[in-house]
């Protein structure tokens, strides 16, 4: 972390768990059990049918709400898909683009992750873009070639402007839900050539205030020797995000002083 020039995020991404029903209870225990986070900001990505419960429960303990997908189109004849301005109309301010089991189940690219940062951005919505390799491409050896192609191709034609929005997560793939997490200097390196790709693209200045999260296995076991790592600026976190406990660790770890 480096609070000095960059938002810590600590986000938990709920996946296809908890009904609206369970909203409520799990925002009561985590607002008794978090201590104030003041150093970092914490966002619980959900599923679409939860976001209003979400948006309601979560206002009085400063957890901000994102959704976990977007349609890249703004309106139209687009059957069971949501858009950005639905979103922000709730009151969702993030909304997570381009997890690895969207690229594996339901066939996002590189270019539709662009689409969706641009139709994030254009509705003010702040996007979570997710990067990350498999475990046989990292085993190859192409790790840092393959996440700087997915990060410019998701940042391609993003104004300097509209970038300072962008939080970039890094996921290795072979590391999430699985319990094996990276080491911190495997995610701490892969996450400094995050910011050396916006560097190249944006210079230092825009570089150096950009949040970069890892994922993938986070735990409030290991949460402070990732976070530890000067570039990774937070957690986007799955499984441990679903138990009030251990999220409210990890949010813990991450606020320190
Ligand atoms: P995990 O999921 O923490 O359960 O590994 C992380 C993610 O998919 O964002």
């Amino acid at each position: 972390m480096n609070r000095k020039y960059r938002k810590t995020i600590i986000a938990g991404n709920w996946k296809m768990n908890m009904k609206p029903s369970d909203v409520k209870p799990f925002a009561d225990e985590l607002k008794n059990i978090v201590s104030r986070a003041k150093w970092c900001e914490t966002v619980i990505c959900a599923p679409f049918v939860d976001l209003p419960a979400a948006v309601k429960a979560f206002k009085d303990c400063r957890v901000s709400v994102g959704a976990e997908n977007l349609n890249e189109n703004p309106k139209g004849a687009y059957t069971g898909e949501i858009a950005a301005d639905m979103l922000v109309d709730l009151g969702v301010k993030y909304v997570i683009i381009g997890h690895s089991e969207r690229r594996q189940y339901y066939g996002e690219t590189d270019i539709s992750v662009n689409k969706k940062v641009h139709a994030a951005l254009e509705a003010g919505l702040q996007p979570i873009v997710c990067v990350g390799e498999s475990l046989e491409q990292r085993e190859l050896g192409i790790t840092i070639e393959l996440i700087t192609l997915q990060v410019k191709t998701a940042l391609a034609n993003v104004s300097a402007d509209k970038v300072r929005k962008v939080v970039i997560a890094y996921e290795p793939i072979w590391a999430i839900g699985t319990g094996k997490t990276a080491t911190a200097e495997q995610a701490g390196e892969v996450c400094c050539a995050i910011r050396a790709v916006i560097r190249n693209l944006y210079g230092a200045r825009i570089a150096r205030a950009i949040t970069i999260q890892y994922g993938g296995s986070m735990n409030e076991k290991n949460a402070a020797e990732l976070l530890a790592q000067p570039d990774i600026d937070g957690g986007l976190i799955g499984g441990a995000s679903l138990v009030p406990e251990k999220f409210a660790a990890i949010i813990n770890a991450a606020n320190q002083e």
